[in-house]
């Protein structure tokens, strides 16, 4: 269908629409509620007292609550409908941290458009994603909604997201607002608890956790949310340095802020407000301009703005952007959907073909001893075990609303379609997920008349997600007695793991000949398994999150620092022994580490070659080295730089990721990966958090993973 015309109303017209507006118009502005609020909502929207809705997915009550608010309230003012599409509207394509580990930039990018597409048509035009938390705690469940714990990575998908949702246009030209979220640094929440308090550095901030919100700002995203922890003791919801000093005046943001939902109110449990009332103020002078699902605005805005304590100005500048926001997104020319056009918007052929293609780019190869994977296509009998087996509700993960459990199929159904000519398939589930039911005489048996056990493993939808932490991050229920009892069958056994998170498996991956690591890989996940396990995809995801040993390591991260008694160093002796940064019960090495992936061919890194020694503070240089493909599948390699700053001004991490590259090889391929790094690339702040590029001696990896690579070094000058 072609593309309308569609006409952007201009700041004027917002300024026009504004000096028309009542106070009580205005606020209703800076409302946001659902279908739960206990008010009168149709009500509220003929009096204008309610600017947005949140999570209304029926397309026919978004149409109505639209046309009330279009036709029935004085001034006509159109609803935004926000909506949480994470991964997925209908077509659910993997959890973004399974996304992540492709390190393919265009393919996230396609994803959060495919996603958008679906969702617009039935409404949505504010999409409360993407999350850039920085999560470095796999306890931490909202882990599986994130792109891992490095900045760099993590800012290359910032854009990428905030791109593909806020690129698409419907055929009637409307768009959706990105919103990104949760401003600033809720995945350092101590403990790995979901909403706990956040106390970090301002340098750690910065440099850090700080990143890919910016990367957001830059790619021109129209929302941020404020998130729900405290952060060195402010609340982030009324916390003017983020708001105003950071993401105003430094970052020049001038988009919408909206709240979390009721962070606004929360701000009394944090005891940081007495009541709505103190919350709602302290809110709106940090700079909130709308208020998601909580009493505060509503309720108190406009006595404030009658006692003084909020200036009208100020609540104007918020509505102002809300009203431009809409117009911008195409409300005001086009602010109903189309419910005819619904159907074919949805499950289209395409989206789910592609669907598949970005859960099978996102699973990880964690251990494949002697190539067993992939399957050969000679005649074997497969014997299918475990809770995955014939799961279909958790291969969605988390936030996936509008998934349909019955369109997705189970990996029982799936290999049952692929299987080949000649080969036999037992499936038997063994176990639930997560409940302390066991049955080993079936599975067993099934197990001894087979060639090979696949044991389908992992964790349910529920594990991860908001509110969703764990303490323990083994496999939950009776898998761990299941795995046991398979391994001692002498069969070989592969295991395929879906999760939300990175888990605490140790014995797993020692336990079974092969390891797949499938995540919640969304509608087509099954499907994309099969293509893996029979090898007509040859794996290439990339670990954006290092798996630990156990829960004691957390965090584990690849970018830590050096620290004075480095394992690796003789240590200092003390009472006759060298004292280390180190456990005595565990190693210090996650169990795969960032960046951490196998293939089914090999590839080998030589050659690594810098085009300088030196580097000036205004140059650049080029590292490069030739990957091969010596083995015996087209594959693809995520290639990666990471660099270290040997002494610095302040402590420096032991390696940073500075880019990467995703190189596709024929088996005998060779093809020379080069890096253009810049001293600027090198930047970091001193003591007084000022920028600095500071000369001397740089230490740079190029290599498979976080823990492997080609080294030289060059000097800043
Ligand atoms: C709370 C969550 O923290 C946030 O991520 C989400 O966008 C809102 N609820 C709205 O659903």
């Amino acid at each position: 269908m072609p593309q309308q015309e569609i006409k952007r109303f201009d700041k004027e017209f917002c300024l026009n629409l504004l000096r028309r507006m009542t106070l009580s118009e205005k606020i209703g502005q800076m409302v946001q509620a659902d279908l739960r609020w206990k008010e009168d909502i149709k009500k509220l929207l003929r009096d204008g007292r309610i600017g947005s809705l949140l999570t209304v997915r029926d397309p026919h009550a978004i149409n109505e609550y639209q046309h009330i608010a279009v036709e029935e309230s004085r001034l006509g003012i159109p609803l935004l409908v926000g909506n949480d599409i994470i991964h997925g509207y209908r077509t659910i394509f993997p959890i973004p941290l399974a996304l992540a580990s492709s390190w393919d930039m265009q393919l996230i990018e396609e994803v959060a458009r495919a996603s958008i597409a679906e969702a617009v048509a039935c409404g949505t035009t504010w999409n409360f994603a993407p999350m850039v938390d920085i999560s470095r705690d796999p306890r931490w469940g909202r882990i599986a909604e994130s792109g891992g714990e490095d900045p760099y990575l993590n800012s290359q998908m910032s854009r990428a997201w905030t791109h593909g949702f806020q690129s698409y246009q419907d055929p009637s030209g409307r768009c959706v607002a990105a919103c990104v979220k949760h401003y600033a640094a809720y995945g350092g929440a101590e403990s790995g608890k979901d909403y706990n308090s956040v106390d970090m550095s301002e340098r750690r901030l910065r440099e850090e956790y700080l990143p890919p919100y910016h990367a957001a700002v830059e790619a021109g995203v129209k929302t941020v949310m404020t998130s729900f922890n405290d952060l060195n003791g402010v609340p982030a919801t009324a916390n003017v340095f983020l708001l105003k000093q950071i993401l105003r005046t430094e970052w020049g943001f001038e988009g919408v802020v909206i709240s979390d939902f009721d962070a606004i109110g929360e701000l009394i449990q944090h005891g940081f407000a007495r009541d709505h009332k103190e919350a709602a103020l302290r809110s709106i002078l940090a700079g909130v301009d709308i208020d998601m699902m909580g009493n505060a605005y509503f309720y108190h805005l406009a006595n404030l703005v009658r006692e003084g304590k909020v200036t009208e100005a100020l609540v104007d500048e918020s509505v102002l952007r809300i009203l431009q926001l809409k117009a911008d997104l195409g409300l005001f020319d086009h602010p109903f959907i189309d419910e005819s056009a619904i159907q074919s918007s949805l499950m289209s052929p395409s989206t789910i073909s592609f669907a598949e293609k970005a859960a099978a780019q996102s699973i990880v190869l964690l251990k494949n001893t002697d190539q067993l994977l992939p399957l050969s296509i000679t005649a074997q009998k497969i014997a299918l075990i475990g809770p995955f087996a014939e799961e279909r509700e958790s291969l969605l993960g988390c936030w996936s609303f509008n998934g349909q459990v019955e369109e997705v199929e189970t990996l029982a159904e799936a290999l049952q379609r692929n299987l080949p000519a000649g080969a036999g398939l037992v499936v038997e589930t063994g176990c639930s997920i997560a409940g302390q039911d066991l049955d080993l005489d079936a599975t067993k048996s099934a197990a001894e008349n087979a060639d090979i056990i696949l044991l389908a493993l992992g964790e349910d939808r529920t594990m991860s997600g908001e509110a969703h932490s764990r303490a323990h991050l083994n496999l939950p229920g009776r898998q761990d007695d299941l795995v046991k009892a398979m391994v001692a069958t002498g069969k070989p056994v592969i295991g395929i793991l879906f999760s939300g998170r990175p888990l605490a498996i140790p014995e797993l991956a020692n336990a079974v000949r092969a390891l797949l690591l499938a995540w919640h890989g969304g509608t087509r996940a099954a499907q994309a398994v099969c293509g893996v396990l029979f090898g007509q995809t040859n794996p290439g995801g990339k670990l954006t999150a290092s798996f630990p040993r156990s829960e004691g390591q957390i965090p584990v991260y690849y970018a830590h620092k050096r620290t004075g008694r480095p394992i690796d160093s003789t240590g200092v002796i003390q009472f006759n022994e060298a004292h280390r940064s180190s456990y005595l019960d565990e190693s210090n090495a996650p169990l795969f580490c960032f960046g951490y992936g196998l293939s089914y061919t090999q590839f080998t890194y030589s050659d690594l070659q810098l085009s300088s020694p030196k580097i000036d503070q205004k140059g650049s240089l080029t590292i490069s080295a030739t990957i091969e493909n010596s083995g015996k599948f087209a594959g693809e390699e995520v290639v990666q730089l990471y660099v270290r700053d040997m002494v610095g001004v302040v402590t420096r991490p032991v390696k940073e990721l500075k880019g990467f590259q995703k190189v596709k090889l024929q088996p005998g391929e060779k093809r020379q990966v080069a890096f253009e790094l810049s001293a600027a690339d090198l930047a970091f702040l001193d003591v007084e958090l000022h920028h600095i590029i500071e000369p001397g001696e740089y230490q740079a990896w190029i290599g498979p993973n976080s823990s492997e690579g080609l080294t030289a070094t060059f000097e800043l000058v």
